[in-house]
Protein backbone atom coordinates (compact mmCIF):
# COMPACT_ATOMS: atom_id res chain seq x y z
CA UNK A 1 0.00 0.00 0.00
CA UNK A 2 1.18 3.49 0.16
CA UNK A 3 3.44 4.63 2.52
CA UNK A 4 2.15 6.81 5.13
CA UNK A 5 3.74 10.16 5.48
CA UNK A 6 6.15 10.20 8.73
CA UNK A 7 5.61 13.03 11.09
CA UNK A 8 7.95 13.51 14.34
CA UNK A 9 6.03 14.78 17.99
CA UNK A 10 7.25 15.59 21.01
CA UNK A 11 4.63 14.72 23.67
CA UNK A 12 5.61 17.28 26.75
CA UNK A 13 3.95 18.43 29.85
CA UNK A 14 4.89 17.74 33.66
CA UNK A 15 5.46 14.45 35.57
CA UNK A 16 2.74 12.04 36.13
CA UNK A 17 0.55 14.13 33.87
CA UNK A 18 -0.51 11.08 31.71
CA UNK A 19 2.09 10.94 28.32
CA UNK A 20 2.92 7.83 27.96
CA UNK A 21 -0.10 6.50 28.79
CA UNK A 22 -2.08 8.74 26.59
CA UNK A 23 0.69 7.94 23.50
CA UNK A 24 0.88 3.80 25.05
CA UNK A 25 -3.27 4.07 24.33
CA UNK A 26 -3.16 5.29 20.59
CA UNK A 27 -1.51 2.34 20.08
CA UNK A 28 -3.07 -0.55 18.51
CA UNK A 29 -4.40 -3.12 21.24
CA UNK A 30 -1.86 -5.40 20.51
CA UNK A 31 1.49 -3.39 21.08
CA UNK A 32 0.00 -1.81 24.19
CA UNK A 33 1.85 -2.29 27.89
CA UNK A 34 -0.34 -2.58 30.57
CA UNK A 35 2.26 -1.52 33.45
CA UNK A 36 3.42 2.12 32.57
CA UNK A 37 6.41 3.72 34.97
CA UNK A 38 7.84 6.97 34.86
CA UNK A 39 9.66 7.80 31.97
CA UNK A 40 13.30 7.91 32.42
CA UNK A 41 14.85 10.70 29.79
CA UNK A 42 12.49 10.10 27.18
CA UNK A 43 11.49 6.87 24.49
CA UNK A 44 10.61 7.33 21.20
CA UNK A 45 7.13 5.85 20.44
CA UNK A 46 5.46 4.90 17.06
CA UNK A 47 1.83 4.53 16.10
CA UNK A 48 -0.46 5.24 12.85
CA UNK A 49 -3.54 7.11 12.24
CA UNK A 50 -5.10 6.87 8.79
CA UNK A 51 -2.43 9.06 6.82
CA UNK A 52 -0.23 9.27 8.89
CA UNK A 53 2.94 7.54 10.93
CA UNK A 54 3.81 9.09 14.01
CA UNK A 55 6.81 9.11 15.96
CA UNK A 56 6.66 10.26 19.41
CA UNK A 57 9.45 11.68 21.21
CA UNK A 58 8.01 10.80 24.95
CA UNK A 59 9.78 12.93 27.26
CA UNK A 60 10.22 12.41 30.74
CA UNK A 61 8.30 15.52 32.16
CA UNK A 62 10.27 15.17 36.46
CA UNK A 63 12.23 18.33 36.79
CA UNK A 64 15.48 17.35 36.74
CA UNK A 65 14.90 15.71 32.72
CA UNK A 66 12.86 18.53 31.65
CA UNK A 67 16.44 20.41 29.78
CA UNK A 68 16.50 17.74 27.63
CA UNK A 69 13.11 18.62 25.96
CA UNK A 70 14.63 21.76 23.97
CA UNK A 71 17.21 18.98 22.18
CA UNK A 72 14.23 18.36 20.12
CA UNK A 73 12.58 20.82 19.47
CA UNK A 74 13.93 21.23 15.95
CA UNK A 75 13.26 17.70 15.38
CA UNK A 76 9.56 18.36 16.48
CA UNK A 77 6.62 18.92 13.56
CA UNK A 78 3.66 19.00 16.24
CA UNK A 79 3.73 19.27 19.91
CA UNK A 80 1.20 17.14 22.39
CA UNK A 81 1.01 18.79 25.51
CA UNK A 82 -0.25 17.12 28.70
CA UNK A 83 -1.48 18.78 31.82
CA UNK A 84 -2.95 17.05 34.59
CA UNK A 85 -6.44 18.68 35.38
CA UNK A 86 -6.71 17.21 38.82
CA UNK A 87 -3.28 18.73 39.69
CA UNK A 88 -4.65 22.63 40.38
CA UNK A 89 -1.34 23.11 42.72
CA UNK A 90 1.15 22.21 39.86
CA UNK A 91 -1.37 24.18 37.15
CA UNK A 92 1.39 27.16 37.79
CA UNK A 93 4.27 25.21 37.06
CA UNK A 94 3.06 23.61 33.85
CA UNK A 95 1.81 27.09 32.50
CA UNK A 96 6.04 27.94 33.19
CA UNK A 97 6.68 25.34 31.32
CA UNK A 98 4.52 26.27 28.70
CA UNK A 99 5.72 29.92 28.56
CA UNK A 100 9.01 28.62 28.24
CA UNK A 101 8.51 26.13 25.47
CA UNK A 102 6.13 28.99 23.81
CA UNK A 103 9.43 31.53 24.37
CA UNK A 104 11.90 29.18 22.92
CA UNK A 105 14.07 30.33 19.46
CA UNK A 106 13.53 26.93 17.87
CA UNK A 107 10.00 27.03 18.60
CA UNK A 108 8.82 30.51 18.46
CA UNK A 109 8.70 31.52 15.38
CA UNK A 110 7.61 28.23 13.39
CA UNK A 111 3.71 27.88 13.07
CA UNK A 112 3.56 23.99 14.90
CA UNK A 113 0.23 22.72 15.74
CA UNK A 114 -0.05 22.42 19.66
CA UNK A 115 -2.41 19.49 20.76
CA UNK A 116 -3.34 19.82 24.49
CA UNK A 117 -5.01 17.12 26.54
CA UNK A 118 -6.83 18.53 29.62
CA UNK A 119 -6.08 14.57 30.81
CA UNK A 120 -7.59 13.09 34.03
CA UNK A 121 -11.17 14.17 33.38
CA UNK A 122 -12.03 11.42 35.45
CA UNK A 123 -10.57 12.60 38.71
CA UNK A 124 -13.54 14.08 41.40
CA UNK A 125 -11.29 17.30 41.12
CA UNK A 126 -10.24 18.02 37.74
CA UNK A 127 -11.05 21.03 36.11
CA UNK A 128 -12.58 21.39 32.94
CA UNK A 129 -10.55 21.81 29.39
CA UNK A 130 -11.89 25.39 29.59
CA UNK A 131 -10.76 26.44 32.73
CA UNK A 132 -7.32 24.77 31.97
CA UNK A 133 -7.13 26.98 28.85
CA UNK A 134 -7.67 30.18 30.92
CA UNK A 135 -5.36 29.31 33.59
CA UNK A 136 -2.60 28.37 30.68
CA UNK A 137 -3.58 31.67 28.95
CA UNK A 138 -3.72 29.49 25.78
CA UNK A 139 -5.77 32.42 23.96
CA UNK A 140 -2.57 34.07 23.89
CA UNK A 141 -0.59 31.94 21.08
CA UNK A 142 -1.78 33.49 18.32
CA UNK A 143 0.90 32.51 15.68
CA UNK A 144 0.28 28.38 16.01
CA UNK A 145 -2.97 26.59 15.86
CA UNK A 146 -3.48 25.02 19.08
CA UNK A 147 -6.39 22.72 20.08
CA UNK A 148 -7.55 21.55 23.61
CA UNK A 149 -9.48 18.08 24.19
CA UNK A 150 -10.45 16.64 27.62
CA UNK A 151 -9.01 12.93 27.48
CA UNK A 152 -9.21 10.19 30.18
CA UNK A 153 -6.25 8.07 29.65
CA UNK A 154 -7.11 5.81 31.59
CA UNK A 155 -10.35 4.82 29.28
CA UNK A 156 -9.47 6.28 25.95
CA UNK A 157 -11.74 9.10 26.57
CA UNK A 158 -11.01 12.26 24.32
CA UNK A 159 -7.48 10.69 22.60
CA UNK A 160 -9.33 10.21 19.03
CA UNK A 161 -10.59 13.62 18.95
CA UNK A 162 -7.38 14.93 19.44
CA UNK A 163 -5.55 13.43 17.34
CA UNK A 164 -8.16 13.94 14.15
CA UNK A 165 -7.37 17.28 14.48
CA UNK A 166 -3.64 17.10 14.24
CA UNK A 167 -3.51 14.63 11.54
CA UNK A 168 -6.03 17.48 9.89
CA UNK A 169 -3.01 20.09 10.64
CA UNK A 170 -0.49 18.42 8.80
CA UNK A 171 -2.58 16.58 6.35
P1 LIG B 1 6.48 11.07 33.40
O1 LIG B 1 6.92 9.98 32.48
O2 LIG B 1 7.04 10.93 34.78
O3 LIG B 1 6.72 12.44 32.85
O4 LIG B 1 4.87 10.93 33.60
P2 LIG B 1 3.75 10.78 32.46
O5 LIG B 1 3.24 12.13 32.08
O6 LIG B 1 4.24 9.93 31.34
O7 LIG B 1 2.57 10.05 33.24
P3 LIG B 1 2.15 8.51 33.15
O8 LIG B 1 1.58 8.21 31.81
O9 LIG B 1 3.28 7.68 33.61
O10 LIG B 1 0.93 8.49 34.18
C1 LIG B 1 1.09 8.87 35.54
C2 LIG B 1 -0.01 8.26 36.38
O11 LIG B 1 -1.28 8.84 36.05
C3 LIG B 1 -0.19 6.75 36.17
O12 LIG B 1 -0.48 6.16 37.40
C4 LIG B 1 -1.38 6.66 35.23
O13 LIG B 1 -2.12 5.47 35.37
C5 LIG B 1 -2.22 7.84 35.70
N1 LIG B 1 -3.10 8.37 34.65
C6 LIG B 1 -2.77 8.70 33.38
N2 LIG B 1 -3.82 9.19 32.72
C7 LIG B 1 -4.87 9.17 33.58
C8 LIG B 1 -6.25 9.57 33.47
O14 LIG B 1 -6.74 10.05 32.45
N3 LIG B 1 -7.01 9.41 34.59
C9 LIG B 1 -6.51 8.91 35.76
N4 LIG B 1 -7.35 8.78 36.78
N5 LIG B 1 -5.22 8.53 35.89
C10 LIG B 1 -4.40 8.66 34.82
MG1 LIG C 1 6.08 9.10 30.90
Amino acid sequence: GLKKKEVHVLCLGLDNSGKTTIINKLKPSNAQTQDIVPTIGFSIEKFKTSSLSFTVFDMSGQGRYRNLWEHYYKEGQAIIFVIDSSDKLRMVVAKEELDTLLNHPDIKHRRLPILFFANKMDLRDAISSVKVSQLLSLENIKDKPWHICASDALKGEGLQDGVDWLQDQIT
